[in-house]
């Protein structure tokens, strides 16, 4: 498994991530305490990480904390980069602590790699959140800070209101089927060393049998969604991070790293996604 370097922290981490939201009707029987489907979905985490993947992604609201953190049981706590995420509802100061708090025990961990802001809330300001942030950093349970679904004016008062550490990740929808970051988002990423956790890398999965990927997928032998997953990971600021919950699948995905598309690959696929 290939490493790089996420943002401006020095940390590598894989150039492929796992992300754990599954499905509306997992996170109502989860929240109920329903565990019906848990084990192929915690087997599949495990055989990510035994394939190298460090990087995994979940969210308070998921409902996949606790399967994330009985995968990790038994693994050195920092060979995984724990990233996770506070509900745009829980942005003033105390309801951030006291959801971080409950993803802390959740995860059966004592910090956090990265804590992402899921969604934008214009009626919490800024700088009360990223405050609250600093202060769980000051405290040592948190190492990174990050934001999802922000647009770019939103990204640099994001930026602005970190005084003492930096904006370190932004997770956007991004693939070869959704490339709307490329306009001014991801340039300026890309500038400020900002890392992009890319959701929805598959495009939902379509890929995976898009007809648009046969060329480069047979020439290379690779499978369609190991080239559309290199497409991303291959770029020097992205880390695609693919639903985990099959470890077939998840193997598979784990094999879009090792190996580089060439330049002019990249042009015969911006070419045919265009
Ligand atoms: N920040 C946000 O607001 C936000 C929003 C949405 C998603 N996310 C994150 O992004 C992650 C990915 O999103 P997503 O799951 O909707 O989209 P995705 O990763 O683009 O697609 C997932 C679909 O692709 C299938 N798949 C995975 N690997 C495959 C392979 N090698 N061959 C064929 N099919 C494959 C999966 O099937 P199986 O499940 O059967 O393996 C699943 O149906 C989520 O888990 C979540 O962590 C974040």
């Amino acid at each position: 498994m290939r490493l790089k370097e996420f943002a401006k922290t020095g940390r590598k981490i894989s150039v492929i991530g796992m992300g754990t939201y599954y499905d509306p009707l997992w996170i109502a029987t989860a929240f109920l305490g329903w565990r019906r489907g848990a084990a192929p979905k915690v087997e599949a985490i495990r055989a990510g990480l035994d394939a190298g993947i460090t990087l995994v992604d979940t969210a308070e609201i998921y409902g996949s904390e606790p399967l994330v953190a009985e995968a990790i049981q038994g693994r050195k706590r920092d060979e995984v980069f724990l990233a996770t995420k506070v509900w745009p509802s829980h942005l003033h100061r105390d309801a951030l602590v006291r959801s971080f708090n409950k993803s802390l025990k959740r995860l059966r961990t004592s910090y956090i790699d990265l804590y992402q802001v899921h969604w934008p809330n214009p009626r919490v300001p800024i700088r009360e959140t990223m405050d609250a942030m600093e202060e769980l950093i000051a405290e040592g349970k948190l190492t990174h800070v990050g934001v999802s679904n922000f647009n770019l004016d939103q990204l640099k008062e994001a930026q602005a209101a970190l005084p003492k550490s930096e904006l370190s990740s932004l997770q956007p929808d991004y693939s070869l089927v959704n490339r709307s970051l490329e306009a001014e988002v991801l340039p300026y990423c890309d500038r400020e060393k900002i890392a992009v956790l890319a959701y929805y890398p598959l495009g939902h999965g379509k890929l995976s049998s898009d007809s648009r990927l046969e060329s480069v997928s047979s020439n290379r032998g690779k499978s369609k969604a190991q080239v559309a997953l290199q497409w991303l990971a291959g770029k020097d600021n992205v880390f695609p991070i693919p639903r985990a919950s099959r470890a077939e699948h998840v193997r598979e995905n784990a094999g879009a790293s090792d190996w580089e598309l060439s330049g002019q690959e990249r042009l015969e696929l911006d070419a045919k996604f265009r």
